[in-house]
This record gives C-alpha cells, sequence and structure tokens, in this order.
C-alpha cells in the first residue's frame, strides 16, 4: 500500500519520481484555465475523503482542486462532524472509510491517529500535517526550490524560530534529498532529536547555530515559520514569542545570505512576527510559489499512492 505518511517512509526514488510527475504535470497546464481537467483523468472515478481535525486554507483547496483537476471527486470532512470526534474507534473509521472511498488524506494532532488510521485502512492514506510533522508543505517547498534554484541536493537550508512539525519535515528531507539544513532558534524549542539523528545517520550536514546571523552564512534558502503552531497552547504564546523575537527573518538577516537565496513560509504568516513583510514581499520571497505547488505536488503524490 503506498501511503503517504512521511518523507522519510518513502522510498528517494519514489519521492524524486513524485517532485518530477509534479513538475511535468505542473508544465502541461501553463496558460489553461484554472478550472481545465487535466488531459489524461488519472483519477477519473475515484473518490478522495479529506479530514481535517484543524483549520486549513491551502491543504483543504489545493487536494480538493488537485483531485478535481485530475478528474475524481472528494468529499471535504470535518473530524468533528464525524462520529471520529464522539468516540468511534480510528481503526473502525478507517475500515468503513475504506468501503467507500479509494484514498484518506487526514490532518490531525497525534500522529499516533495517522499511523493507526494507515493500519486499517485497506486505501492509501496521506499526512496532511500532523502535531509532529507535514510532509505535503515540503514536496512543494523542495518542488519549489528546484524549479527556481535547480537541484536541491548538496544546497544549505536555514530554517530559523520554532523547531516544529514543518522543521521535522524539512530535517526528514534533508537525509533523503541530501542538502544541508541548519537550524538557528532558542534551545527550548529545538527540533526534537530523532529528527536531527535521522537526517544525521542518512549523511546530511545538520547543524544548530544559535546566532542567527551567523547561522544563515551561505544559505541558498531561509525557511521560517509560525511561532505558535496549531497544537500550542496559547497560553504559550507570550513566552514564545519572546524566545522566538532574536529569530525574526528580516531584510538584515536575509542580507546575510548568499545574494541569491530564497526566503520560504509554508503560510499562514503572522506578518512582522516570524518574518517581516518586507521581506515576504520582497525579490527573495516565492512564498506564493510554495503555495501554488502545494496543489501540483499533492497531485504527483495522489498519482503514486493510487498507482495512476
Ligand atoms: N501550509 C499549510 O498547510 O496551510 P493550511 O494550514 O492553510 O493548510
Ligand atoms: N506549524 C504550523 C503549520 C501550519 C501549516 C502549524 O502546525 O500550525
Amino acid at each position: 500500500m503506498n501511503h503517504f505518511l512521511d518523507i522519510h517512509l518513502t522510498d528517494t526514488a519514489d519521492l524524486r519520481r513524485i517532485i518530477d510527475t509534479a513538475a511535468d504535470m505542473k508544465s502541461a497546464r501553463l496558460g489553461q484555465p484554472r478550472g481545465a481537467l487535466d488531459a489524461d483523468q488519472p483519477l477519473k472515478n475515484r473518490m478522495v475523503a479529506l479530514i481535517f481535525e484543524k483549520p486549513s486554507t491551502r491543504t483543504r483547496v489545493s487536494f480538493d482542486v488537485g483531485v478535481r483537476q485530475m478528474g475524481g471527486q472528494t468529499m471535504v470532512l470535518s473530524g468533528n462532524d464525524m462520529q471520529l470526534g464522539h468516540g468511534e474507534t480510528i481503526a473502525d473509521t478507517a475500515r468503513v472509510l475504506s468501503r467507500y472511498v479509494d484514498l484518506i488524506m487526514i490532518r490531525t494532532f497525534d500522529e499516533a491517529v495517522l499511523t493507526e488510521m494507515a493500519e486499517f485502512a485497506t486505501v492509501p492514506v496521506i499526512n496532511g500535517l500532523t502535531d509532529r510533522t507535514h510532509p505535503c508543505q515540503i514536496m512543494a517547498d523542495v518542488l519549489t526550490f528546484e524549479e527556481h534554484r535547480g537541484p536541491i541536493k548538496g544546497k544549505k537550508v536555514v530554517w530559523s524560530g520554532d523547531g516544529n512539525n514543518v522543521c521535522a519535515s524539512f530535517l526528514h528531507a534533508a537525509g533523503q534529498f541530501g542538502f544541508d539544513l541548519t537550524f538557528t532558534g532558542p534551545p527550548t524549542l529545538d527540533p526534537e532529536q530523532e529528527f536531527v539523528d535521522l537526517a544525521r545517520s542518512k549523511g546530511a550536514k545538520i547543524e544548530i547555530v544559535r546566532d542567527p546571523a551567523k547561522a544563515v552564512q551561505g544559505a541558498d534558502l531561509v525557511v521560517t515559520d509560525t511561532w505558535v503552531s496549531m497544537h500550542d497552547a496559547q497560553s504559550a504564546r507570550e513566552r514564545r514569542h519572546n524566545q522566538l523575537r532574536p529569530y525574526r527573518v528580516d531584510a538584515e538577516l536575509m542580507a546575510q545570505a548568499k545574494p541569491d537565496a530564497l526566503f520560504m513560509h509554508c503560510l499562514p504568516a503572522h506578518r512582522d512576527d516570524e518574518a517581516t513583510s518586507e521581506v515576504m514581499d520582497g525579490p527573495h520571497s516565492v512564498i506564493f510559489d510554495e503555495a501554488e505547488n502545494r496543489l501540483h505536488a499533492q497531485k504527483a503524490i495522489l498519482r503514486w499512492c493510487l498507482e495512476v
């Protein structure tokens, strides 16, 4: 079963195939109206369930549009409205949904919900974000980087801020795609050691540098994300802001990176907290290409999962 649960759980050859398919499918649509159907309709007669236990704009719309462009149908389900939110087990939900739909995409809190869904579903399951990882986002980010700068292998990526779920998937990608990653942030918000160790064991150079200006020297890509994620307690907001303020990506920090460095943010952003509007709207920024590429990357992931 081709589940897409995490980047480190997918073969490097398959990851490469997904990125290349995404790039090909994107170019095949150039000049087409957004609502146009893809010529080959690979998801014709396929039904996809999109389950959200957390809010979403990009993931929700890009999966929905992507499935439709490929000729399939979707149903967008809120975890709360399902029996899942009222005590039905994940295992039973997975087995029932598998009798109706061809693929399940789920955004949830606890990673264990995703893995249990995958264990009991008899159709492919895609991770649309958990508290720990966000693999679809980083597939879009790799596609975006390569579109602008060529192969990501051997490049230096700097993550500035919270070592959160998006950072974790970047670490997974460093191991699988062969790029280096420097984390800069306060020690209390370091990424989990497990992610760092895994990337290192695959040969990626992973560094932790506390001084952001030093960290971004020679960076090909600077990335940040919100200081308070959906799973973080709102009560921790002020403390996190105080700890993370030195890691805000502003024009002065970007000027320390390579002159042609890219800036990424998965969005949604809190403008002028984790990154200034000057950077987000400036010449290094590719944030809206990233958002667009969620669509193309996920279409390729769906095809890989369904082998179509
Ligand atoms: N980047 C991302 O996953 O955005 P949404 O939360 O809007 O889906
Ligand atoms: N780290 C963020 C990413 C949102 C797409 C969160 O989990 O809220």
